[in-house]
């Protein structure tokens, strides 16, 4: 099991200065896109978000439409919770903003058709059973939008496929290579790998 320090984490997301090296908008756009290919986010009635950050992916997702489905959007701290919010403002969100944890996500069972978790996951003190807790509240035939960054090839991304459940997955689909021009040159990350799926319990 991972170590993971909650005090470390919420201090990382402090400010939106520091939040700001770690999104890059194109690949936010990217997710938004593999969803229209795959899941029609437009025509479910609940969607949860985990570790929303600024939240500008729902920028991308609504992309000037009518978006009517309920949305939970949820992040660790009041901080970002509070940015997100700001952000999305002109956006009229049928939305609840709200803290969670990933560890202790405080939802019923079968509550949502869809959950979005984007580099989140590796904060998880057990993704595993992160991961599992996202199944028990995704409703039959869900869909669930999981990305991580993907510092050493292959590795972090192997490890969140070793996490699901493999009875549960419909499909699983996309991968691709991205040159996030914000962190590039300050940790020398280039490349990043994206996993969507789509479970039945
Ligand atoms: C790297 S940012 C990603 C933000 C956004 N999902 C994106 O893809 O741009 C990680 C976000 O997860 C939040 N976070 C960190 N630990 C968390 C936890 N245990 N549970 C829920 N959210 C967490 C942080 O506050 C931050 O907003």
């Amino acid at each position: 099991m991972q170590r993971i320090n909650k005090s470390d984490i919420k201090a990382q997301y402090c400010g939106m200065s520091n939040y700001k090296n770690r999104i890059d908008q194109p690949l936010l756009k990217w997710y938004a896109e593999q969803y229209q290919g795959t899941f029609d986010l437009r025509n479910v009635d609940e969607i949860l978000e985990v570790g929303c950050g600024d939240g500008s992916l729902w920028k991308y997702i609504v992309n000037g439409t009518t978006f009517t489905p309920h949305v939970v959007i949820t992040d660790f701290t009041e901080l970002m919770l509070a940015a997100c919010k700001e952000n999305l403002s002109a956006l009229h969100l049928n939305a609840d903003y709200q803290t969670a944890d990933i560890d202790t996500l405080p939802f019923s069972p079968e509550t949502f058709n869809a959950v979005l978790a984007h580099k989140v996951i590796y904060h998880a003190e057990n993704p595993t059973e992160s991961i599992a807790g996202i199944q028990r509240i995704l409703k039959k035939n869900g869909f669930f939008g999981l990305s991580v960054l993907n510092f050493k090839k292959g590795a972090p991304l192997k490890r969140m496929e070793d996490c699901i459940s493999t009875s549960a997955v419909l499909s699983k689909i996309y991968s691709e290579e991205f040159n996030l021009s914000i962190l590039s040159e300050e940790i020398n990350l280039s490349i990043l790998l994206l996993l969507l799926i789509i479970i039945s319990l």
